[in-house]
């Protein structure tokens, strides 16, 4: 037995997103973006993992490994896919995704928007127009009032924040002027009919104006969904970095700090809750750079430091910025060697165990990810998956993996 305790009805579950899993997303923002020549994707998604056809033995799958939730996406794109047209077809199929969650005893956590916008809402001005959080909060409206009766947790956006984590790392954020420079956003400008410096996708722009619309989309989007159904839980989900100094860069962390991680989980004081997704530590030294990972250390595929422990310094930065409750909505490893995410999530789960244990309010850790999946620009490269998935055939795998994460879940449910 187990010394450890998690609280009654604390969720274990896993995370996907739509556009990453549901193939041909094709009124998307990311499908335009995946498909105009000089594209900096590696590959499109295309028909991705084809979970919007499998989800139901997706679904019964993650049941089987004893999970008991389910944090997905609806896909605006899909659902509005003209502005103020909303298609009842997309809206039937979420209603469906959602009460097989139910009949298998899982509990929907929705993500409203990961990511993806309609490609209208591109030519729109995207996350840089003063329009966005009226017409998000609009889509808000019409996801509760159709299928808010199916959820009790819901998330407004997810990671607003990521830009400007890619920016202090030197990656993405690329200015207006070098945009008009960049053939990908040339040719999408082409594409949409708008200069290329303007596009506004919500993770490629790291900008003050993409900061207060996200914050008021959020804002507004909350709003709408308290509106249809008070009781709904509802928060943002942010890309919570460990963000730590080398010596001679505590100044540069503690800006960095603030402007990734706190003024975003400020914004959360008035939520019921705040998503908190960590993937490890970024230590900056005193020239303001990323300190890389010594020689030696374990690295995920994506050539970082495996470091578990990060989740215990974001769980708590959360918790005493934003003072609510925290859910980890995401946490994972990129690696091919699936013995590595073993002992990753075993140190996780331990993470959040010390953070219940000294008292912090953590309400739920979901894995990043149940399928290997559409990894964005990075194509199909990186396997954070629970599951393999065979491309050719989109036959499913669990992992060890899996069974071992499943195991633990079980072992401290009540
Ligand atoms: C995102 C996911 C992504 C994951 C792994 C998070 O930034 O929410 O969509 O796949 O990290 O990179």
């Amino acid at each position: 037995m187990s010394t450890r305790s998690f609280p009654h009805g604390f969720l274990w579950g896993v995370a996907s997103a739509a556009h990453q899993v549901e193939g041909d997303n094709s009124n998307s923002d990311g499908w335009l973006l995946e498909n105009v020549a000089d594209s900096i994707f590696a590959e499109p998604s295309g028909d991705a993992c084809d979970h919007y056809h499998r989800y139901a033995d997706d679904i019964a799958m993650l049941a089987s490994f004893g999970l008991n939730s389910f944090r997905s996406s609806v896909e605006w794109a899909r659902i509005e896919p003209e502005e103020g047209r909303f298609d009842p077809a997309a809206i039937d199929h979420y209603r469906e995704v959602f009460e097989t969650c139910h009949r298998y005893g899982i509990a929907p956590m929705v993500t409203y928007h990961h990511f993806t916008s309609p490609r209208w809402l591109l030519a729109d001005g995207g996350w840089e127009s003063t329009r966005t959080p009226e017409l998000f909060a609009r889509y808000c409206e019409k996801v509760t009032a159709e299928l808010g009766d199916l959820f009790d947790v819901a998330c407004t956006l997810n990671e607003p924040n990521l830009p400007f984590l890619l920016g202090a790392l030197g990656l993405g954020a690329k200015t207006p002027e070098e945009r008009r420079h960049m053939p990908m956003w040339v040719n999408a400008g082409a594409a949409l009919g708008v200069d290329a410096a303007t596009i506004a996708p919500f993770q490629f722009r790291a900008t003050p104006q993409g900061y207060d619309v996200k914050v008021a989309a959020h804002r507004l989007g909350r709003d709408a969904i308290k509106s249809v159904r008070p009781e709904i839980a509802v928060g943002w989900t942010l890309a919570n970095s460990d963000v730590q100094a080398a010596p001679g860069g505590e100044e540069v962390a503690a800006r960095l700090r603030n402007d990734i991680n706190v003024r975003f989980l400020e914004v959360s004081r008035e939520d019921d809750f705040v998503g908190v997704q960590t993937y490890g530590r970024h230590v900056f030294g005193a020239d303001g750079r990323l300190v890389g990972a010594a020689a030696g250390v374990p690295v995920n595929q994506m050539g970082d430091e495996i470091y578990p422990q990060g989740l215990g310094s974001t769980i708590r930065e959360a918790a005493r910025v934003a003072g609510v409750p925290v859910y980890v909505t995401e946490n994972g490893l990129a690696t091919t060697d699936d013995t590595e995410r073993v002992q990753f999530l075993e140190d996780s789960v331990e993470v959040v165990a010390d953070c219940l244990a000294d008292g912090v309010d953590v309400r739920g850790y979901v894995v990043w990810t149940l399928l290997d999946n559409f990894e964005w620009i990075f194509g199909f490269g990186p396997k954070f998956g629970l599951v393999a998935v065979d491309r050719t055939t989109q036959e499913r795998t669990p992992k060890p993996s899996a069974l071992r994460y499943g195991e633990l879940a079980r072992s401290y449910m009540s």
